[in-house]
Parts: C-alpha cells; sequence; structure tokens
C-alpha cells in the first residue's frame, strides 16, 4: 500500500511517499530514500565489523531507519535543500518512533555547472555532523553514521 503526504511545515515543501518499507522524500531538485531496517538485514546493510560496533553501541539494535541515499541536483545544492529533507526524514522517524537513525556517508558524483564531480568525504561528514549525526565506523571511502533519537 502505498501512502502519500505532502509535508507544509519548511519550504521547500517536500512531498513523501511511503511504500512498504521504503520511504521517499522528495522535492524540486532533491530526493532523500529512507528504509526501516531490522535486526535480520543489519548485517547485510552495516557490514559484520560495523555491526560489531553499533552492537556495543546501542545494547539493543532492533530496527532503525536507514537513509539509503540523499541527493540534490548539483546547480540546486547549498540552497537548503539537503537540510530540508533531513529535517524531513528526522521529523518522520520520530514521528514513526525509530530509535535510530543510521547512514552511510559516501560521496556520490553530481553534475555542477556541466562538470561531473563529488563533494569530498570530510564535507560529507561535517553535512551530517551538522544534522547531529556521529561516526559510529570509519571505513575508508566512507563512514557509517547515526543519531539517537531517543
Ligand atoms: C550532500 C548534499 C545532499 C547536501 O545538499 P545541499 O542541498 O547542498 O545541502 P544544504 O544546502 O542544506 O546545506 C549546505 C551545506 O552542505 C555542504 N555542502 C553542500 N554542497 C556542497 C559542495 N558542493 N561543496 C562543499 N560543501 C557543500 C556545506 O557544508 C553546507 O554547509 P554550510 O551551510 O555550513 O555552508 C548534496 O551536496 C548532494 O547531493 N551531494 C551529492 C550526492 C552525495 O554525495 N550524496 C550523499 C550520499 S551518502
Amino acid at each position: 500500500m502505498t501512502f502519500l503526504r505532502i509535508i507544509l511545515a519548511e519550504a521547500p515543501k517536500i512531498e513523501m511517499e511511503h511504500e512498504e518499507d521504503e520511504y521517499t522524500f522528495s522535492t524540486d531538485g532533491g530526493t532523500l530514500v529512507a528504509r526501516d531496517v531490522s535486526s535480520d538485514a543489519f548485517e547485510h546493510w552495516l557490514g559484520e565489523d560495523t555491526l560489531k560496533i553499533a552492537r556495543k553501541k546501542f545494547k539493543k539494535l532492533d530496527y532503525a531507519l536507514v537513509i539509503e541515499d540523499i541527493s540534490v541536483k548539483g546547480d540546486e545544492q547549498q540552497k537548503g535543500i539537503g537540510s530540508a529533507l533531513m529535517k524531513a526524514v528526522e521529523d518522520e522517524a520520530r514521528k514513526q518512533k525509530y530509535p535510530v537513525i543510521l547512514l552511510n556517508a559516501s560521496p556520490t558524483g553530481y553534475v555542477k555547472n556541466g562538470k561531473h564531480t563529488s563533494m569530498p568525504l570530510p564535507k560529507l561528514v561535517a553535512f551530517y555532523k551538522k544534522h547531529g549525526y556521529e561516526e559510529l565506523h570509519g571505513q575508508g571511502r566512507n563512514v557509517v553514521m547515526y543519531k539517537k533519537l531517543k
């Protein structure tokens, strides 16, 4: 069953689509995809080493909302769209009583002014830190991060 809601609280206006375990937040120029992950899927998603660290950190880790992807078109970046998407997913996660949000900071390429580029990992990590996320485990080219919601 698909559930569609328009989040009007803040500009830019963000639409949320919820289908089974997947949440898609979208607005002009940007999209964020998050997934409900339960204990069975943690190893697949986090990898064995990170899962061990996560199990120590969160004494109980039964389920979480995982941000799988966030992307804002190159020419639309640094206008607050990414931040609005991060706020929308957090508001929804709190509403749905998720104990934690997890994400894997891993720069993906985008086109800006006609040129293909990507945001360096430290800048991406700084972006998530600004939104209250902390580092769980660095894996070289990516960093798994989390935000506890209660
Ligand atoms: C990461 C991303 C979603 C941020 O979206 P955004 O709409 O630009 O973010 P906001 O405008 O809300 O926030 C801007 C902040 O992000 C950072 N930022 C965004 N784009 C940046 C860029 N091209 N270079 C450097 N820093 C950048 C800055 O830290 C800025 O912080 P400031 O306000 O202190 O200057 C966007 O840059 C993106 O889509 N990147 C490419 C895809 C990607 O790597 N996704 C992550 C997958 S894990």
